[in-house]
């Protein structure tokens, strides 16, 4: 293997760090983190709560849509235990010695696989956490780890992406509805289109105890470059959303529910009516979180544009039509402006 498993390393066995090393130490003043005020206990707006079984769900959605881009979800039909497995599986995972980790490292520009967030290379300092991504079948990385009992986990993981996939298309389709959008509005979810599954990947995030919460970061702000993602948290706060004119309000667990985020690629079909969340996760003194995402997405090859029933005389089209991979490249290029590189320039 090429890529270099000592400095991966360095950055993530946590358990013999006692302090904060300067690596990890968010305390510049031009990072976007600071230019918000942190949650204060006075802040009384939380995001809303929407049971999918209300029969007023597309105006709740739609409301919680717009004004927010994040919502969480009860009653979503997702089994608590399947949740709990994965949780589990994760759990065991990440208690693996951080040498047996790296044995299923994420090439250096791979997407599946163990090691730092993403966005990492975004930003000049470390995060506190750990991260394994999964696109497909987890078979290869889990035959790595557990040689012994690998198809138990790979059991859990495939039953889970079968359960989100449906709950993930059925918010998408609620989301979109409550814009007025149906499948015949979409050409490549249509009639013909149905067939088509859209993408998806599963990250699972790890943010170990740390000595000084306060100097630390979990997960830098971003958005999602996804359609929409589904995250369960386990009973550990963590998660902030960014809410204009208020500042970082805090998205606490609650039992059985399920955070959807609005991702730039709703941002864009919905023309901005719908925007999507900016959020980061910060770590505790105490408790280890742990945090399951899945990225939802268009199939790879439609071309994602707004839709045309959302455009008009009075409302032209904001962003041009690109690929969830285009994206994904775009973004890369220009992390933090992401969406306004894909803006139509009059
Ligand atoms: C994420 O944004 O992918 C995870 C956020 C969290 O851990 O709450
Ligand atoms: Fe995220």
């Amino acid at each position: 293997r090429s890529h270099p498993v000592h400095l991966h390393q360095k950055h993530l066995d946590f358990s013999s760090l006692q302090e904060i090393p300067d690596s990890h130490k968010w305390t510049q003043l031009d990072d976007i983190e600071q230019q918000h005020p942190s949650v204060e206990s006075f802040i009384t707006e939380s995001v809303p709560v929407i049971d999918l079984s209300d029969p007023n769900i597309l105006q709740n959605i739609g409301n919680a849509c717009k004004t927010w881009g994040v919502l969480q979800v009860t009653n979503h039909g997702i089994p608590i235990s399947l949740l709990e497995s994965v949780e589990g599986v994760s759990r065991s995972l990440f208690s693996l010695p951080v040498q047996q980790k790296l044995k299923a490292a994420r090439s250096p520009d791979g997407v599946s696989g163990y090691g730092v967030a993403r966005i990492s290379s975004f930003f000049s300092k470390l995060m506190w956490s750990e991260g394994f991504t999964i696109v497909g079948s987890p078979l290869e990385h889990f035959r790595q780890l557990w040689p012994q009992d690998y198809t138990k986990f790979c059991d859990v993981i495939e039953e889970h992406e079968k359960e989100m996939q449906k709950l993930a298309r059925r918010l998408t389709w609620l989301m979109l509805g409550s814009l007025g959008i149906t499948k015949k509005d979409l050409n490549w979810a249509g009639p013909k289109g149905e067939s088509k599954e859209g993408g998806a990947a599963l990250q699972l995030n790890s943010y170990p105890a740390c000595p000084d919460p306060d100097l630390a970061m979990g997960l830098a702000a971003h958005t999602d470059s996804t359609l929409l993602t589904i995250l369960y948290q386990n009973n550990t706060s963590g998660l902030q959303v960014l809410k204009e004119g208020i500042g970082w309000v805090a998205v606490p667990p609650i039992p059985g529910g399920l955070v959807v985020n609005v991702g730039d690629l709703l941002h864009i079909l919905s023309n901005g009516l719908y925007p999507s969340v900016l959020h980061r996760a910060v770590v505790n003194r105490t408790k280890h979180r742990l945090s399951i995402a899945y990225l939802y997405g268009p199939p790879s090859s439609v071309q994602i544009s707004p839709i045309q029933k959302l455009v008009g005389p009075n409302h032209p089209p904001l962003y041009r039509p690109i690929t969830w991979n285009e994206y994904l490249v775009a973004k890369a290029k220009h992390f933090n402006k992401a969406l306004s590189s894909v803006r139509i320039c009059a």
